[in-house]
């Protein structure tokens, strides 16, 4: 279902597999980076990383011919935004996460600053992603912000301005894909963590799908950590994801 609509980046992308690297140094997420390499799409690169290790650490991924998805959700004025989504695509990273909250101003600012500045740098677009309503939100958090108090109603609202922003992707939980694929572009990439094959130790994931039903549901992207990283056999759990993907695909 989900092959003919993965984005091109610099080399074929064989899995749809992104590996969460939320390890503390850079030394262990490039040791893992290059481990798992062989089964995996791309590597996220959360706050945590960032924060601690920079830009550098993005550039060393890039020069091992992984992709790598930045995940800083931006959220500011849409002329920040734009030039904080500019300096991701000259760091050339394949994918980016903004929130949706941000606005349909903020999100096309986005869209337009990631293809304008890889246009000019003979780069294919990174993907910008929308972030709905952070998964960590229930209804008691959204009736403090006032508005929409419906999680579901809220998530789909907030999908729909993302599609009519010009964006291409969005991260959602597994409980979202099967809503959101019924009511967006099928061109639309959706990108989705809380996956689990069962083989882990229960964790803070509350609403979970395994890899192969989260693909059946429409899932483009699954975002994996700690069934990877913190597995006994980080390589051997990564193959035998990538192998159940595989006959999704
Ligand atoms: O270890 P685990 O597989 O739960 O990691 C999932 C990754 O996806 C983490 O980096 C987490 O921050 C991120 N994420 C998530 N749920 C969201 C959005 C992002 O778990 N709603």
């Amino acid at each position: 279902m989900a092959t003919g609509t993965l984005p091109r980046f610099n080399k074929p992308v064989s899995s749809p597999i992104i590996v969460a690297l939320d390890l503390p140094s850079a030394a262990a997420a490039l040791d893992l980076a290059r481990r798992v390499a062989p089964y995996v799409g791309a590597f996220k690169v959360g706050k945590e990383l960032f924060v601690s290790e920079g830009p550098d650490l993005v550039r060393q991924l890039r020069q091992t011919g992984a992709s790598v998805f930045l995940d800083l959700k931006f959220h500011d004025i849409p002329n920040t935004v734009a030039k904080a989504v500019a300096a991701a695509v000259r760091l050339d990273v394949q994918m980016l996460t903004v929130h949706c909250s941000g606005g349909s101003a903020m999100m096309k600012a986005a869209e337009t600053a990631a293809q304008e500045t890889a246009a000019s740098l003979g780069r294919t677009a990174p993907l910008v992603l929308g972030v709905t309503v952070l998964t960590s939100m229930d209804t008691a958090a959204l009736t403090e912000l006032g508005g929409e108090t419906d999680i579901t109603r809220q998530v789909e609202r907030l999908a729909r301005l993302a599609a009519a922003s010009g964006l291409r992707g969005l991260v959602c939980s597994p409980l979202e894909l099967t809503p959101l694929r019924a009511i967006l572009p099928a061109s639309m990439q959706l990108v989705t963590p809380g996956i689990r094959t069962g083989a882990e130790k229960s964790d803070d994931q509350k609403r979970t799908l395994g890899p192969a039903e989260a693909i059946f549901a429409g899932a483009n992207w699954l975002v994996v950590g700690r069934p990877i990283y913190a597995a006994a056999d980080p390589v051997e759990a990564a193959r035998k994801i990538h192998e159940t993907t595989r006959t999704h695909l």
